[in-house]
């Protein structure tokens, strides 16, 4: 039975370029994920979109003079462009910054006032005497209080990850003068987070499966006193205006209490580009649908325990199945950041590499249990010496020893067990690495694959069907039909991973529909191969750059 399949992707700030740590960070097993998900029969709706609120662009604005939407422009279409270059196969792709994203979140905030969900409190905010204006979030830096790490922003810490509050920061200075802020009443509504505590730990506490870094620090935060009632409001003039006028002018929701709500709206835009306005509910109003987050280790509380209490409190909709959030790539020991300018961005990788190339390199590397280190060297060594040596040169040394001898794929009457035993073995691996997509261990699902290379590389070091080719013939055509039939069962393993020379090999080789492997038909022509990748000059390629060995700054 098809199971219809939410992959939700955490939304890029359209602040600044993105890295290659977002892209194996998120944006990467997502589509790896999905990829696997389209392939076994699944609905798989997948959804993002530029997260165009907030302090992190009104903060980029000001710093270059500019407005607001300028910058959201500006990166919205090179995010765009990107995904494209690197294959990440949205369903829809949009932004924050759509009217039906507005009124979404509009009608959720006025359900949950409703329910009782939403108050309204005065707060003490930091405010700029010198600008005459409150300061929220990202305009306050200061001394973490968790870390001591000493540019903690308002909203979070980049050092430690804890998400913060303003207030609590050590020495706090205003972005724009500089100045000390003082502390002025500001009326903001509130989301009653705290009414939730108890819902959110017997939920969490249900989950099996999950990664423990994950659940151990969203339960942490039901413990103790629970969770804190948060504004969801801003003294800020850029984001969705609040659907009541209880606040006055200058107001606007908190971009973290809209972003996520994407998720839902850019699934309603989905089903009416399509024509079928009701479809979403198939995905948000059925208890049988599957829905998974793909995020960075930041955003845990905020699709965890905000997001699934955002949800508790506007109805009946399906709450995250499971959030396999990644830790941090870190360039030469510091965390990627766009803000901070840390690392490659994403387009600096595609000028650089192939993007299957770029794909597998950071597949290999995806920071799935720890933090992992990553630099042009490092990507550079795993196309030359993995992608290329064992995968790359397997497929074009069988397709053009076939295509020499043969030209077409031969028969294979005859196979003998060592023959029969490789397309076993094979068929396991397809299926272990199936079942590891299933369970998000993508990095082990790709070395599944690569070990399914290894078994035929290592079949044709035994078998040595070039030195057949003179003495038995049709043996050694019953070698290469084994060998082409195993390669056709691991490239649909590497399939997810490798979409743009997966094409190619469907073009070789026909299409497969499924997780599945399927005898390559005798008869079928095989021309000469072209190489499905290049391999990586790695002294031209910094030379040619100018970009730093260590990817870091
Ligand atoms: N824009 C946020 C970030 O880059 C992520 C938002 S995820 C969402 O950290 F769910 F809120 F959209
Ligand atoms: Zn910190």
């Amino acid at each position: 039975m098809s199971t219809p399949v939410l992959v939700a992707v955490a939304w890029p700030y359209a602040s600044g370029s993105r890295h290659l740590g977002h892209l194996a960070g998120a944006y990467l097993p997502a589509d790896v994920f999905a990829r696997h998900q389209r392939r076994v029969g699944n609905e798989v709706l997948m959804v993002s979109g530029s997260d165009v609120h907030g302090t992190p662009i009104t903060v980029r604005a000001d710093a270059e003079g500019v407005t607001p939407q300028d910058i959201v422009d500006r990166y919205h279409g090179e995010f765009l462009r990107q995904w494209d270059a690197v294959g990440i196969s949205w369903d829809n792709y949009t932004t924050t910054g759509t009217e039906h994203h507005a009124r979404v979140t509009q009608q959720m905030f006025l359900r949950q006032l409703e329910n009782g969900h939403i108050d309204k409190r005065t707060s003490d905010q930091f405010y700029d005497p010198e600008a005459e204006r409150f300061l929220p979030d990202r305009y306050i830096e200061g001394t973490c209080p968790y870390c001591g790490y000493g540019e903690a922003r308002g909203d979070q810490c980049d050092n430690c990850g804890r998400t913060l509050d303003a207030t609590e920061l050590g020495d706090p200075r205003s972005k724009i003068t500089g100045v000390t802020p003082e502390l002025r009443a500001t009326e903001h509504f509130f989301y009653r987070y705290s009414d939730f505590t108890e819902r959110l730990a017997t939920w969490l506490k249900a989950k099996r499966g999950w990664r423990p870094h994950v659940l151990n620090f969203a339960l942490g935060w039901t413990e103790e006193d629970g969770l804190h009632d948060r504004a969801i409001t801003r003294d800020l003039d850029w984001g969705i205006e609040v659907p009541v006028d209880d606040l006055g002018p200058g107001k606007r929701i908190y971009v973290w209490y809209d972003a996520v709500i994407g998720y839902l709206s850019a699934s309603q835009e989905w089903a009416s580009l399509r024509g079928d306005e009701e479809q979403w509910r198939h995905w948000w109003e059925n208890d049988d649908a599957r829905h998974v987050y793909f995020i960075g280790k930041d955003n845990i509380p905020f699709h965890c325990l905000f997001w699934p209490a955002q949800l508790m409190g506007a109805g009946d909709l399906h709450l995250p199945d499971d959030v396999p959030a990644n830790q941090y790539v870190t360039f030469k020991g510091g965390k990627a950041s766009a803000s901070r300018g840390i690392g490659l961005t994403i387009e600096e990788g595609l000028d650089l590499f192939q993007p299957d190339g770029l794909r597998y390199a950071l597949a290999a590397n995806f920071p799935e249990q720890a933090d992992t280190e990553i630099s042009i060297e490092e990507i550079a060594r795993r196309i030359n010496e993995e992608l290329v040596a064992t995968w790359g040169n397997l497929v074009n040394r069988v397709l053009a020893m076939v295509h020499k001898n043969h030209g077409v794929q031969p028969r294979s009457d005859g196979r003998t067990g060592a023959d029969a035993a490789l397309l076993a073995t094979v068929d396991q691996f397809l299926t272990t690495s199936g079942e590891q997509i299933e369970r998000v261990e993508l990095r082990a699902a790709l070395r599944t694959a690569m070990d399914g290379a290894q078994a035929i590389n290592a079949y044709l070091n035994a078998t040595e069907p070039w030195k057949l080719a003179k003495v038995d013939p049709d043996r050694a055509g019953v070698v290469l039909a084994t060998a082409l039939d195993a390669i056709n069962a691991i490239r649909i393993a590497f399939s997810p991973f490798l979409p743009f020379s997966s094409a190619r090999l469907d073009e070789v080789l026909g299409e497969v529909d499924g997780w599945r492997s399927v005898a390559v038909e005798p008869g079928t022509v095989i021309d000469k191969p072209v190489p499905l990748f290049e391999k990586v000059d790695v002294a031209e390629l910094l030379a040619a750059t100018g970009v730093d060995g260590d990817a870091g700054d």
